[in-house]
């Protein structure tokens, strides 16, 4: 729903944290000479040009691996793709693309069939694959011996649970007559469609992948028991008039040195509505974008839980990072509150120090970027049956001009954060996260997305999809339709630190219409997923709203597209194109890289320039991946692979 996609780029930050713009007006003003302590970054921006040219490639990577016999090749072999604006998916030449685990897939191999004109019951949806796939993770079998080994088989890639988000519906595909008449029954389908699914997937003899049967197989869903956990679990706001249920508005997600997946809640606050127009929306509703009148969604006029007025508390108990253990059937997903509350694009946890560190975006425009460092080293705290995930630290960052940059802590009693400044505990600087990031000056940046580590150098790299939080130097255009990618290596390698040095790695877009696009390679735009894969191969899909896709800045680069980076080159060849409608998302993969999983998102959208589906024509605008007459778009996984076997993207 393009509507909805573009609800990201309304700005409800109120804070008036000094634009850096400002804060580099005022040290041109009084200096002769820029130089010095004024660093690559700010210099290009200063000079109006863009930041990526000037910066150099970092020294610490390497855009080769070693191959046989100590000779070295490209990290890239493949021949790019042209763009596309057809209903498929197109990989190039050499490679298969097979599609996996659509919506409405049963969990269950004796679980119901799905059914094409959308007639299966919210009972039967609970127990099928759900809607809107997003970030995913694949944990081979032996995930848990690996951990415990250290090492790790580069065999062990033949089976294993994909575990993925399914993040919102479309109140049009989903059910057959669509949401203009609300029950609650069409509620709860819609309901028990987001989430998470749990399912096993094998390789055959063929190569090709199959979903399976297995006793880890199940749907986590927005009406699930929940429970939390950290600084704010026993926040009186957090208890509202029912049992804490369910998780949804799953964006994407990280996987946890120890074996688990984190699904994280991003765009909640469109499930939230109220009966009474006349609603007056608290500072915090204001804050994160509840508006007065009917949701998004609707759901609230089935569902009083979802009314503000009739349970005002239960908005607090979104917004979270959920922690899933997929290899316990009967674990409850736990809302780790130390991680903040906000509109969480992904998690990406690394380590260091014995620490687990977790970084995550908060996607709205002139939002801002956050990490959590454990306060032990997370072996310590296991091994003291505690989680990692409870205790420790959330900073947010602050982008200087000079290309470095310093996490400010968000803790109670530190800075402005003080019970004379109306805060009362940890908890609340928690529930309250934006507030909290507002008051100690963090950076305003244009929607960030995912965050992804290079694991051959450490450097975080984060997709900022468009916005206008500019212009600064970390965010250098003023009306950024196109996105960029910033990166940044936290100082002396120590990710529990607070300095860092960033730079931009490239500004995106169309060349033939903006001229500081800096792509070396094909064009794209509205960067979003990112994976690196175990070489250093950095994998980009892109998100264009559908809105603005195929027109305008939009009319040349065609449909979504999947690319693939050399970090140090910075290279970009186009790999992958979607069908109508579809974004690209949740590049994951096997540890030998000979396959990659990539998640097709709501195809057949409304899309401005092709049309809108409604009840009566589903395939208004996609009928991927059936190409059935009688069925409807459904979003799905596919499987990347080169047909003889190689790794992917050589
Ligand atoms: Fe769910 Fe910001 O993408
Ligand atoms: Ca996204
Ligand atoms: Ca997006």
């Amino acid at each position: 729903m393009s509507e909805q996609l573009d609800r990201d780029d309304i700005v409800t930050n109120p804070s008036g944290n000094r634009h850096l713009r400002d804060v580099v007006a005022a040290d041109v003003s009084r200096r002769h000479v820029l130089g010095g302590s004024l660093g690559v970054a700010a210099v290009a921006f200063l000079a109006g040009a863009p930041a990526a040219q000037a910066s150099p490639p970092a020294a610490t990577t390497t855009d080769v691996v070693a191959g046989k016999g100590g000779r070295r090749r490209p990290l890239m072999g493949f021949a790019a793709i042209p763009v596309s604006t057809d209903d498929d998916v197109h990989v190039p030449e050499g490679y298969t693309a097979d599609v996996l685990i659509p919506w409405g897939t049963p969990v269950h191999s004796d679980g119901p069939r799905w059914k094409k004109n959308a007639s299966n019951s919210s009972r039967e949806q609970a127990v099928q694959v759900g809607y809107n796939h997003d970030g995913q993770h694949f944990f081979p079998f032996d995930t848990r011996g690996r951990m415990k080994s250290r090492g790790g088989r580069h065999d062990d890639h033949g089976a294993g649970l994909l575990v993925l988000n399914n993040e919102y519906t479309d109140p049009s595909l989903l059910t057959t007559d669509g949401m203009e008449k609300v029950t609650l029954e069409k509620v709860r389908k819609h309901q028990h469609a987001v989430g998470v699914t749990v399912i096993a997937i094998e390789q055959k003899k063929d190569g090709g992948w199959t979903h399976t049967d297995s006793a880890f197989n199940r749907r986590v869903h927005a009406n699930t028991p929940v429970v939390f956990s950290g600084p704010a679990a026993r926040d009186p706001r957090l208890q509202a008039k029912t049992p804490s249920r369910g998780t949804m508005a799953n964006c994407a997600m990280g996987d946890t040195p120890w074996g688990t997946y984190v699904t994280c809640e991003e765009n909640w606050a469109d499930y939230f509505g109220s009966a009474d127009t006349a609603h007056t929306p608290t500072e915090e509703e204001k804050r994160y974008g509840i508006e007065p009148g009917a949701s998004f969604y609707s759901w609230e006029k089935a569902d009083a839980r979802f009314d503000t007025d009739k349970d005002p508390n239960e908005q607090y108990r979104w917004g979270w990072c959920v922690e899933i253990d997929p290899f316990d059937p009967d674990h409850t997903p736990v809302k780790r509150t130390a991680l903040g509350r906000v509109k969480h694009e992904n998690a990406h946890f690394s380590t260091s120090r014995g620490r687990v560190v977790a970084y995550t975006g908060d996607d709205q425009n002139g939002e801002y970027i956050y990490k959590f460092v454990s306060r032990r080293p997370w072996r310590v705290a296991r091994g003291m049956g505690r989680s990692p995930l409870d205790e420790g630290t959330l900073y947010v960052a602050k982008f200087h001009e000079d290309g470095t940059g310093t996490w400010l802590p968000l803790v109670f009693g530190q800075g402005p954060l003080t019970e004379k400044n109306g805060w009362k505990d940890q908890g609340d600087v928690l529930v309250r996260t934006r507030r909290a990031a507002d008051a100690v000056g963090a950076t305003p940046m244009d929607r960030p997305e995912w965050i992804k580590e290079n694991p051959l150098t450490g450097q975080l790299y984060v997709t900022l999809t468009n916005g206008t939080s500019g212009p600064t130097p970390a965010n250098p255009r003023e009306k950024n339709v196109y996105g960029h990618i910033l990166r940044w290596t936290e100082r002396h390698d120590d990710k529990t630190g607070t300095e860092f040095d960033w730079d931009i790695f490239v500004l995106a877009g169309d060349p033939t219409k903006d001229p500081a696009v800096d792509i070396n390679g094909d064009a794209f735009g509205s960067p979003d997923g990112l994976y690196f894969d175990p070489e250093g191969r950095l994998w980009i899909a892109t998100d264009v709203s559908n809105s603005k896709q195929l027109l305008k800045e939009y009319e040349n680069l065609g449909n979504n597209a999947m690319l693939c980076a050399d970090p140090r080159t910075r290279e970009i060849r186009r790999f992958l194109t979607g069908p109508k409608g579809a974004e690209i998302t949740g590049i994951t993969g096997t540890a030998d890289r000979r396959n990659l999983f990539v998640n097709i998102q709501h195809p057949g959208e409304a899309t401005k320039a092709i049309g809108e589906p409604t009840p009566a024509a589903p395939q208004a605008v996609s009928s991927w991946p059936d190409h059935d007459p009688a069925g409807r778009p459904r979003s799905a996984t596919v499987v990347i692979r080169r047909k003889d076997g190689g790794i992917v993207g050589t």
